[in-house]
């Protein structure tokens, strides 16, 4: 899967992506990281992408044209019309069920937006989709940016090691991870639950799912009613 991001700061998304997991992968050629820059692509002597917003107010705009000729370039390379994500707190809320269909997709484009915002015209022409990471306003669009290729491409087939652990955690059946305990057995006097030390792994997977339950119920109550609970798992979601 190919992202491009067209952006006035290549580095920061160069420097955040290629670290970590998703720097292994793109290493590996499972992915790739295109940071356009959309300054690049202005076509005055000066390079201005920003300009003043017609009725005044305060703070400067991003131009139409560099982002348009930016998105053009990158279209001609993909050699169809790809989907568009622009950065905004105006969009629709990312979550892991948007991860998982955006993860589909062959190319993405990401559009990340300064100062004020972007010229409303060029927004009309290429953007397909507005997605915002959640209802507070950062300063930029690379941040959100970051966020979502991170979510989206842990999705992608061999991007992980452990094909099994991009399912079977938290919002999978909208229900949060159970708790995880690795050795020693006992640290500041707290013991490992002992159901996870009989290797009984049928009681282990009903231990688990009812801390899943329990946890969701406490910590983030709105997720439970997506979730499938059986009659007795709605009783247990119910008891604390
Ligand atoms: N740009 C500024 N704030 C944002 C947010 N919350 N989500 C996505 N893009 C943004």
């Amino acid at each position: 899967m190919n992202f491009h991001i067209l952006t006035l700061f290549p580095e920061m998304i160069l420097n955040g992506l290629n670290t970590s997991i998703l720097g292994r992968a793109a290493q590996n050629g499972v992915i790739s990281f295109d940071a356009v820059n959309i300054r690049d692509y202005a076509d005055n002597k000066h390079l201005r992408v920003d300009d003043y917003t017609y009725g005044g107010g305060a703070g400067m705009l991003m131009r139409a044209q560099p982002v348009y000729s930016a998105y053009e370039a990158v279209r001609e390379k993909i050699g169809y019309r790809p989907r568009v994500v622009y950065l905004t707190p105006q969009g629709k809320v990312f979550d892991q069920q948007t991860a998982k269909e955006l993860a589909r997709e062959k190319e993405l484009v990401f559009l990340c937006g300064h100062y004020e915002g972007i010229d409303e015209r060029v927004l009309e022409e290429i953007v397909t989709d507005n997605i915002s990471i959640g209802d507070y306003v950062l300063t930029g669009g690379e941040l959100p940016a970051m966020v979502m290729i991170d979510a989206i491409a842990r999705m992608v087939p061999g991007v992980l090691s452990n094909e099994a652990s991009a399912e079977s955690e938290s919002f999978e059946d909208s229900l949060l991870e159970y708790p995880q305990y690795s050795r020693p057995e006992v640290w500041h006097g707290k013991a490992v639950p002992q159901v996870l030390l009989s290797g009984h792994h049928a009681n282990i997977e009903k231990w688990r799912r009812e801390q899943s339950i329990l946890r969701t119920a406490e910590r983030r109550p709105d997720l439970l009613k997506k979730a499938r609970l059986t009659d007795e798992e709605k009783k247990l979601s119910t008891s604390r």
